[in-house]
């Protein structure tokens, strides 16, 4: 008789625990003293996982090899019952694993996650995982689990029929554990009974083929066609419902080995597992500093950005003084946590008392003296160069030797900024997202005179705040606006040559972004791109250097200065938002902007929108590829992991960088020459250096 104990995981783990069992093979650090065995005088024997050197259990081969050892130690006759007793977070191959044992009990910790997230690096879960939870919960209250890759805390886990009961503590796991093996006699999985049957049904009664007959429309629109593994997982699960257990079982098994050996799993397992690991051990933190913690940051401006990041200082545990220019303005920005927070109340994800010490610890005010006790302080005021000088002189004149100054500025360069810094090497670039609540991904930017000490505190602050730090060298625009820019710029020009705006959007989509080119420049406002461009313009001459215009230009300036479409923010840009109904592109926008090809020939069509794909997705990866060579960005995996949390590019690919690795540096090299030669020197590659992929 067996337990398998988890190991216990902060919240913060989870996802490592469910990314380490889905590339399993892939590692080969392991230590055998990871599954300790014990046998008790009542008979039973336990076996734990808890791999004293990991924040999460690594199942590999080695793991594989000591646990069937172990199996074959205390399996002297057939079937034993077998209980999972989970006191941490089990996600992919630990769930797996859990399942493979007759009855599961979880530690009823809130933090704790259960559930099979294969789908999120591209593959299923293919140790026998799909065909159990089908089995268990049914195709339908699967779909969550096995497509979508949802994970549920222990009293969903409980409800749903992922466990079969709650534990209080860990010795009441144990209790209840050795209490159901004792009951046991002859132990079975439901789908061994005779009687078994599906539950909600197989894919043969009516209700069931209904929702079956319309699931892959829905799930083709999610994936764009860009996604193999939720349609290898459906195809799994209602192929294996018709099946017998084990033929389901080898139903599964071609599955996972066709989505191991595809592109799509081999970029999403290279970026959000071996990169972002990379990234969150810290490859790009300066070595040989202490981890600093912070305990107060102040913020200077209360506007959109500044009561974002008020939010998410407050609800890492940090202490925030929120600056403004009236008190009201700054009330207003800690009225954006309040909005939030009471969101979080009612999905009954926080108490109200805890909701509140979050808000407490938002402290508002116009006085900079205020901010004197501010280890950090985060200026996010208008985007005026002589306002931030201003105040970051304001400020600094109150703040002890030691604080640490960051500027959210989006396109001014870092160094130019610090001109106004009394101790530019504590002053660096922190840009965040926009909604900061949201979005993962905090770019930190070195100025030339940032020392490696400010560097690697600024990564801890990013860390300390649960977000992922990817660390670039100065340069207008940085690296993900620079970056970004060349989407929505390249979708522009494409107005301009007189493509239908329906196929550019949805080559955008197509191509694997969240959203359109032009619906996003609508987004971001037009009026902002075209000032953007214009500073940078005045500031390259300024330099003496010759400035080249982007094809965008005339689009742009046609919109914002004699159309006054300034986008979304005036309810007027590339496309019209009613109030009452959904946006929808502009019906003039034609007159403006004659379409010459709009072939009405499926076949034609085809073949304008793969070459507009390839256009935006070229562009954006060798503008990433300059940003390496020209060290602006570090490394390949800041720059991966960048562009996808940063601003969304295609997840199935891996990221700019890996874009370009995978569909080969030669074949790459090729099609970008073609381009340059009908496009323009923009798509040019012969100069660049492919070496460090
Ligand atoms: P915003 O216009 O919403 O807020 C600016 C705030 O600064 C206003 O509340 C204003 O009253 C306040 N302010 C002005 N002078 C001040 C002073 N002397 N002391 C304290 N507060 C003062 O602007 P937003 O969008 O929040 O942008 C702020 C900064 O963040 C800009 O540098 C922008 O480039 C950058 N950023 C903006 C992003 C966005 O998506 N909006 C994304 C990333 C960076």
């Amino acid at each position: 008789m067996v337990i398998g104990l988890f190991k216990k995981l902060s919240r913060k783990d989870s996802a490592t625990a469910a990314n380490n069992v889905a590339i399993a093979d892939k590692s080969s650090i392991f230590a055998a003293t990871m599954i300790q065995y014990e046998r008790h005088n009542d008979g039973i024997a336990v076996f734990t996982l808890n791999n004293p050197d990991k924040s999460a259990n690594l199942i590999n081969r080695a793991f594989a090899a000591r646990l069937n050892e172990l199996i074959a130690t205390v399996r002297t006759d057939t079937r034993k019952p077998v209980v999972a007793a989970i006191n941490g977070t089990a996600l992919g191959g630990g769930y797996e694993l859990a399942l493979a044992c007759h009855y599961r009990i979880a530690l009823n910790d809130p933090t704790l996650r259960i559930g099979l997230p294969e789908v999120s690096l591209g593959l299923l879960p293919g140790a026998g995982g799909l065909t159990k939870v089908v089995r268990l919960l049914g195709l339908q209250a699967a779909f969550s689990y096995l497509i979508e890759g949802k994970k549920a805390n222990p009293g969903t886990a409980l409800r749903d029929g992922l466990i079969h009961a709650l534990a209080t503590d860990n010795d009441d796991l144990m209790r209840q554990a050795k209490a159901w093996i004792e009951q046991q006699t002859r132990p079975r999985q439901p789908w061994d009974d005779p009687d078994y049957r599906l539950p909600g049904g197989d894919p043969r009664k009516p209700q069931v083929a209904q929702m079956l007959a319309i699931a892959p429309a829905i799930l083709a629109q999610k994936t764009q066609g860009n996604y193999p593994a939720p349609e290898a997982i459906m195809n799994a699960m209602v192929e294996g419902a018709m099946v017998d257990f084990d033929t389901a079982c080898r139903i599964e098994s071609r599955y996972f080995t066709q989505l191991l050996t595809g592109k799509v799993a081999d970029n999403m397992i290279n970026a959000f597992w071996f990169q972002l690991n990379v990234i969150n051990n810290g490859q790009s933190r300066p070595a040989g500093f202490d981890r600093h913690t912070a305990k107060c940051v102040g913020i200077l401006g209360a506007g959109m950005m500044g009561a974002g990041i008020a939010y998410s200082l407050a609800t890492a545990g940090i202490n925030v003084v929120l600056k403004d220019i009236s008190i009201e303005q700054a009330e207003q920005g800690k009225q954006y946590s309040a909005q939030l927070l009471s969101k979080i109340v009612a999905k009954k994800q926080m108490t109200t008392p805890e909701a509140q010490s979050v808000l407490d610890r938002i402290n508002t005010t116009t006085q900079a003296a205020d901010l004197a006790a501010c280890d950090w302080v985060i200026e996010a005021v208008f985007e005026n160069r002589e306002l931030k000088a201003q105040v970051t002189r304001e400020t600094e004149a109150h703040l002890a030797e030691t604080a640490l100054f960051a500027s959210n500025t989006s396109p001014l360069p870092i160094s130019g900024l610090a001109a106004a810094s009394a101790r530019p090497q504590q002053f660096i670039g922190l840009h965040f997202f926009s909604p900061v609540d949201k979005m993962p991904l905090v770019e930190i930017i070195v100025g030339k005179q940032t020392s490696d000490d400010t560097l690697a505190k600024a990564f801890d602050l990013v860390k300390q705040m649960g977000k992922t730090p990817i660390v670039v060298n100065d340069s207008r625009g940085f690296y993900t606006s620079r970056v970004f820019a060349t989407y929505v710029l390249e979708g522009a020009a494409m107005l301009g040559e007189g493509i239908a705006p329906t196929l550019i959007e949805a080559a955008g989509t197509k191509a694997g972004m969240p959203v359109g080119p032009l619906a996003l420049l609508d987004e971001v406002s037009l009026s902002l791109v075209f000032d953007i461009r214009e500073q940078a313009r005045r500031d390259i001459e300024a330099e003496g250097l010759t400035y080249e215009a982007h094809p965008a230009y005339e689009v742009l300036y046609k919109m914002v200065r004699q159309l006054n479409r300034l986008g979304k923010k005036v309810g007027a840009g590339f496309y019209d938002y009613p109030a009452a109904s959904k946006k929808q592109l502009w019906p003039d926008l034609s007159l403006h902007f004659p379409i010459r090809h709009n072939p009405s020939h499926p076949e034609a069509q085809q073949q304008i929108q793969r070459e507009l794909i390839d256009r935006l997705l070229f562009i954006q990866a060798i503008e990433t590829l300059r940003c390496l060579n020209e060290n602006v960005v570090r490394s390949v995996a800041d720059a991966n992991i960048g562009s996808i949390f940063g601003w969304g590019f295609a997840p199935f690919q891996g990221g700019t960088l890996q874009f370009i690795r995978s569909y080969g540096i030669d074949a790459f090299r090729q099609r970008a020459q073609a381009l340059a030669q009908q496009y323009g020197k923009r798509f040019d590659v012969a100069g660049l250096d492919f070496g460090q992929l």
